[in-house]
C-alpha cells in the first residue's frame, strides 16, 4: 500500500492506475463501519483510495476538532489488511490555499437538521469532498447511510455539478448492543454508552409502530421523545428521504433521524423506513 501526502505526488501516482477507482474519504480513528466501505470499495473496483484527513472547515469554532481521535498508525494498518492501494493524508497546508474559491452547501437542504445545529459545517464537508475528488477522479465514492444527510448533500452535489462519480451508500453498521459506530463513541465512558443506547432503542421502537401500521408522524416522534428522555434532544424527526417533511409516514420515502446529546457528546442515527 502506497502511502501519500501531497496532492501533486497523488495525481502523478494516479497515472500509473489502470481500471476503476473506488475511494473512501474519512476523518481516520477507522473502525468497522469505515472498514464496511473499504471491503465493499475493495470488492467493486480495480483500486480502492483511503483518504484521511480531519477537515478544519467542517468543524464550528466551538466543536471537537482538537480533540476528534487521531489514530495514523493503527490506521494504516488497518487500511494494509483491507488491500487498500494507496492511503492519503494530507495536511491542511496541502490541501487548502488563500483566499480560495470556495463551495456553498444548498441554501435549503444544507440548513436543516445537522446544518441547521451546525451552519457552515456543510460548506465545509463540500469543499474537501470537492477537492478529493478532483485528485482521486474515482469511479465510485462510498459513503455511510450514518450521515444521511452528508450523503444526500453529496450526492446532489455530485449531480448538481455533472461530476461523473457513482455514489454507493453503505449500510449503518452497529455494535452488538446496537449502538451505530462512530469515532465519536470513543468519548462515551462506560455509562454514557449505556445512555447512548436510548437513541438506537427509540429508532427501533419507531420502526415497531411502523411495521405495526402506524403512519401518523407526531405519535412515532413523541414516542420517540418519550424513549431518548433525560438526554438532550437536537432532533428526532419523521421526513421524506429528501428531507422535506412528510403529513403521513410512506413507506419506502422515509428516514427516521435522531441527534441526542449523551454527555458532551453529540450522536447522529437513523432509519430509512
Ligand atoms: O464523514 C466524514 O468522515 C467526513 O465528513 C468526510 C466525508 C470524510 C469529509 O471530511
Amino acid at each position: 500500500m502506497k502511502i501519500l501526502s501531497n496532492p501533486k505526488e497523488l495525481l502523478t501516482s494516479l497515472k500509473e492506475l489502470k481500471g476503476s477507482i473506488g475511494f473512501v474519504p474519512t476523518m481516520g480513528a477507522l473502525h468497522q463501519g469505515h472498514l464496511s466501505l473499504i471491503k465493499k470499495s475493495v470488492m467493486e473496483n480495480d483500486h480502492t483510495i483511503v483518504s484521511i484527513f480531519v477537515n478544519p472547515t467542517q468543524f464550528l469554532p466551538n466543536e471537537d476538532l482538537s480533540t476528534y481521535p487521531r489514530r495514523l498508525e493503527a490506521d494504516i494498518k488497518l487500511c494494509s489488511l483491507a488491500k487498500v492501494s494507496l492511503l492519503f493524508t494530507p495536511s491542511y497546508e496541502d490541501l487548502y490555499f488563500e483566499d480560495e474559491v470556495t463551495l456553498c452547501a444548498p441554501s435549503k437542504l444544507g440548513y436543516v437538521l445537522e446544518g441547521f445545529s451546525r451552519p457552515s459545517h456543510f460548506d465545509g464537508v463540500l469543499r474537501v469532498i470537492m477537492k478529493l475528488f478532483n485528485l482521486v477522479k474515482p469511479t465510485r465514492a462510498y459513503f455511510g447511510k450514518k450521515d444521511a444527510q452528508q450523503l444526500k448533500i453529496v450526492e446532489k452535489m455530485v449531480n448538481d455539478l455533472f461530476l461523473n462519480i457513482e455514489i454507493i451508500p453503505c449500510e449503518i453498521i452497529r455494535d452488538e448492543e446496537g449502538l451505530a459506530l462512530s469515532s465519536r463513541n470513543a468519548y462515551l465512558s462506560n455509562e454514557e454508552k449505556k445512555d447512548a443506547l436510548k437513541i438506537s432503542k427509540a429508532l427501533e421502537l419507531a420502526s415497531k409502530e411502523v411495521v405495526k401500521g402506524n403512519k401518523d408522524i407526531k405519535k412515532i416522534e413523541e414516542l420517540m421523545g418519550k424513549t431518548l428522555a433525560p438526554l438532550k434532544v437536537e432532533y428526532a424527526k419523521v421526513l421524506r428521504r429528501d428531507f422535506t417533511a412528510l403529513n403521513e409516514l410512506e413507506i419506502g420515502n422515509s428516514i427516521i433521524l435522531i441527534c441526542a446529546h449523551v454527555g458532551s457528546t453529540r450522536l447522529i442515527d437513523n432509519i430509512w423506513i
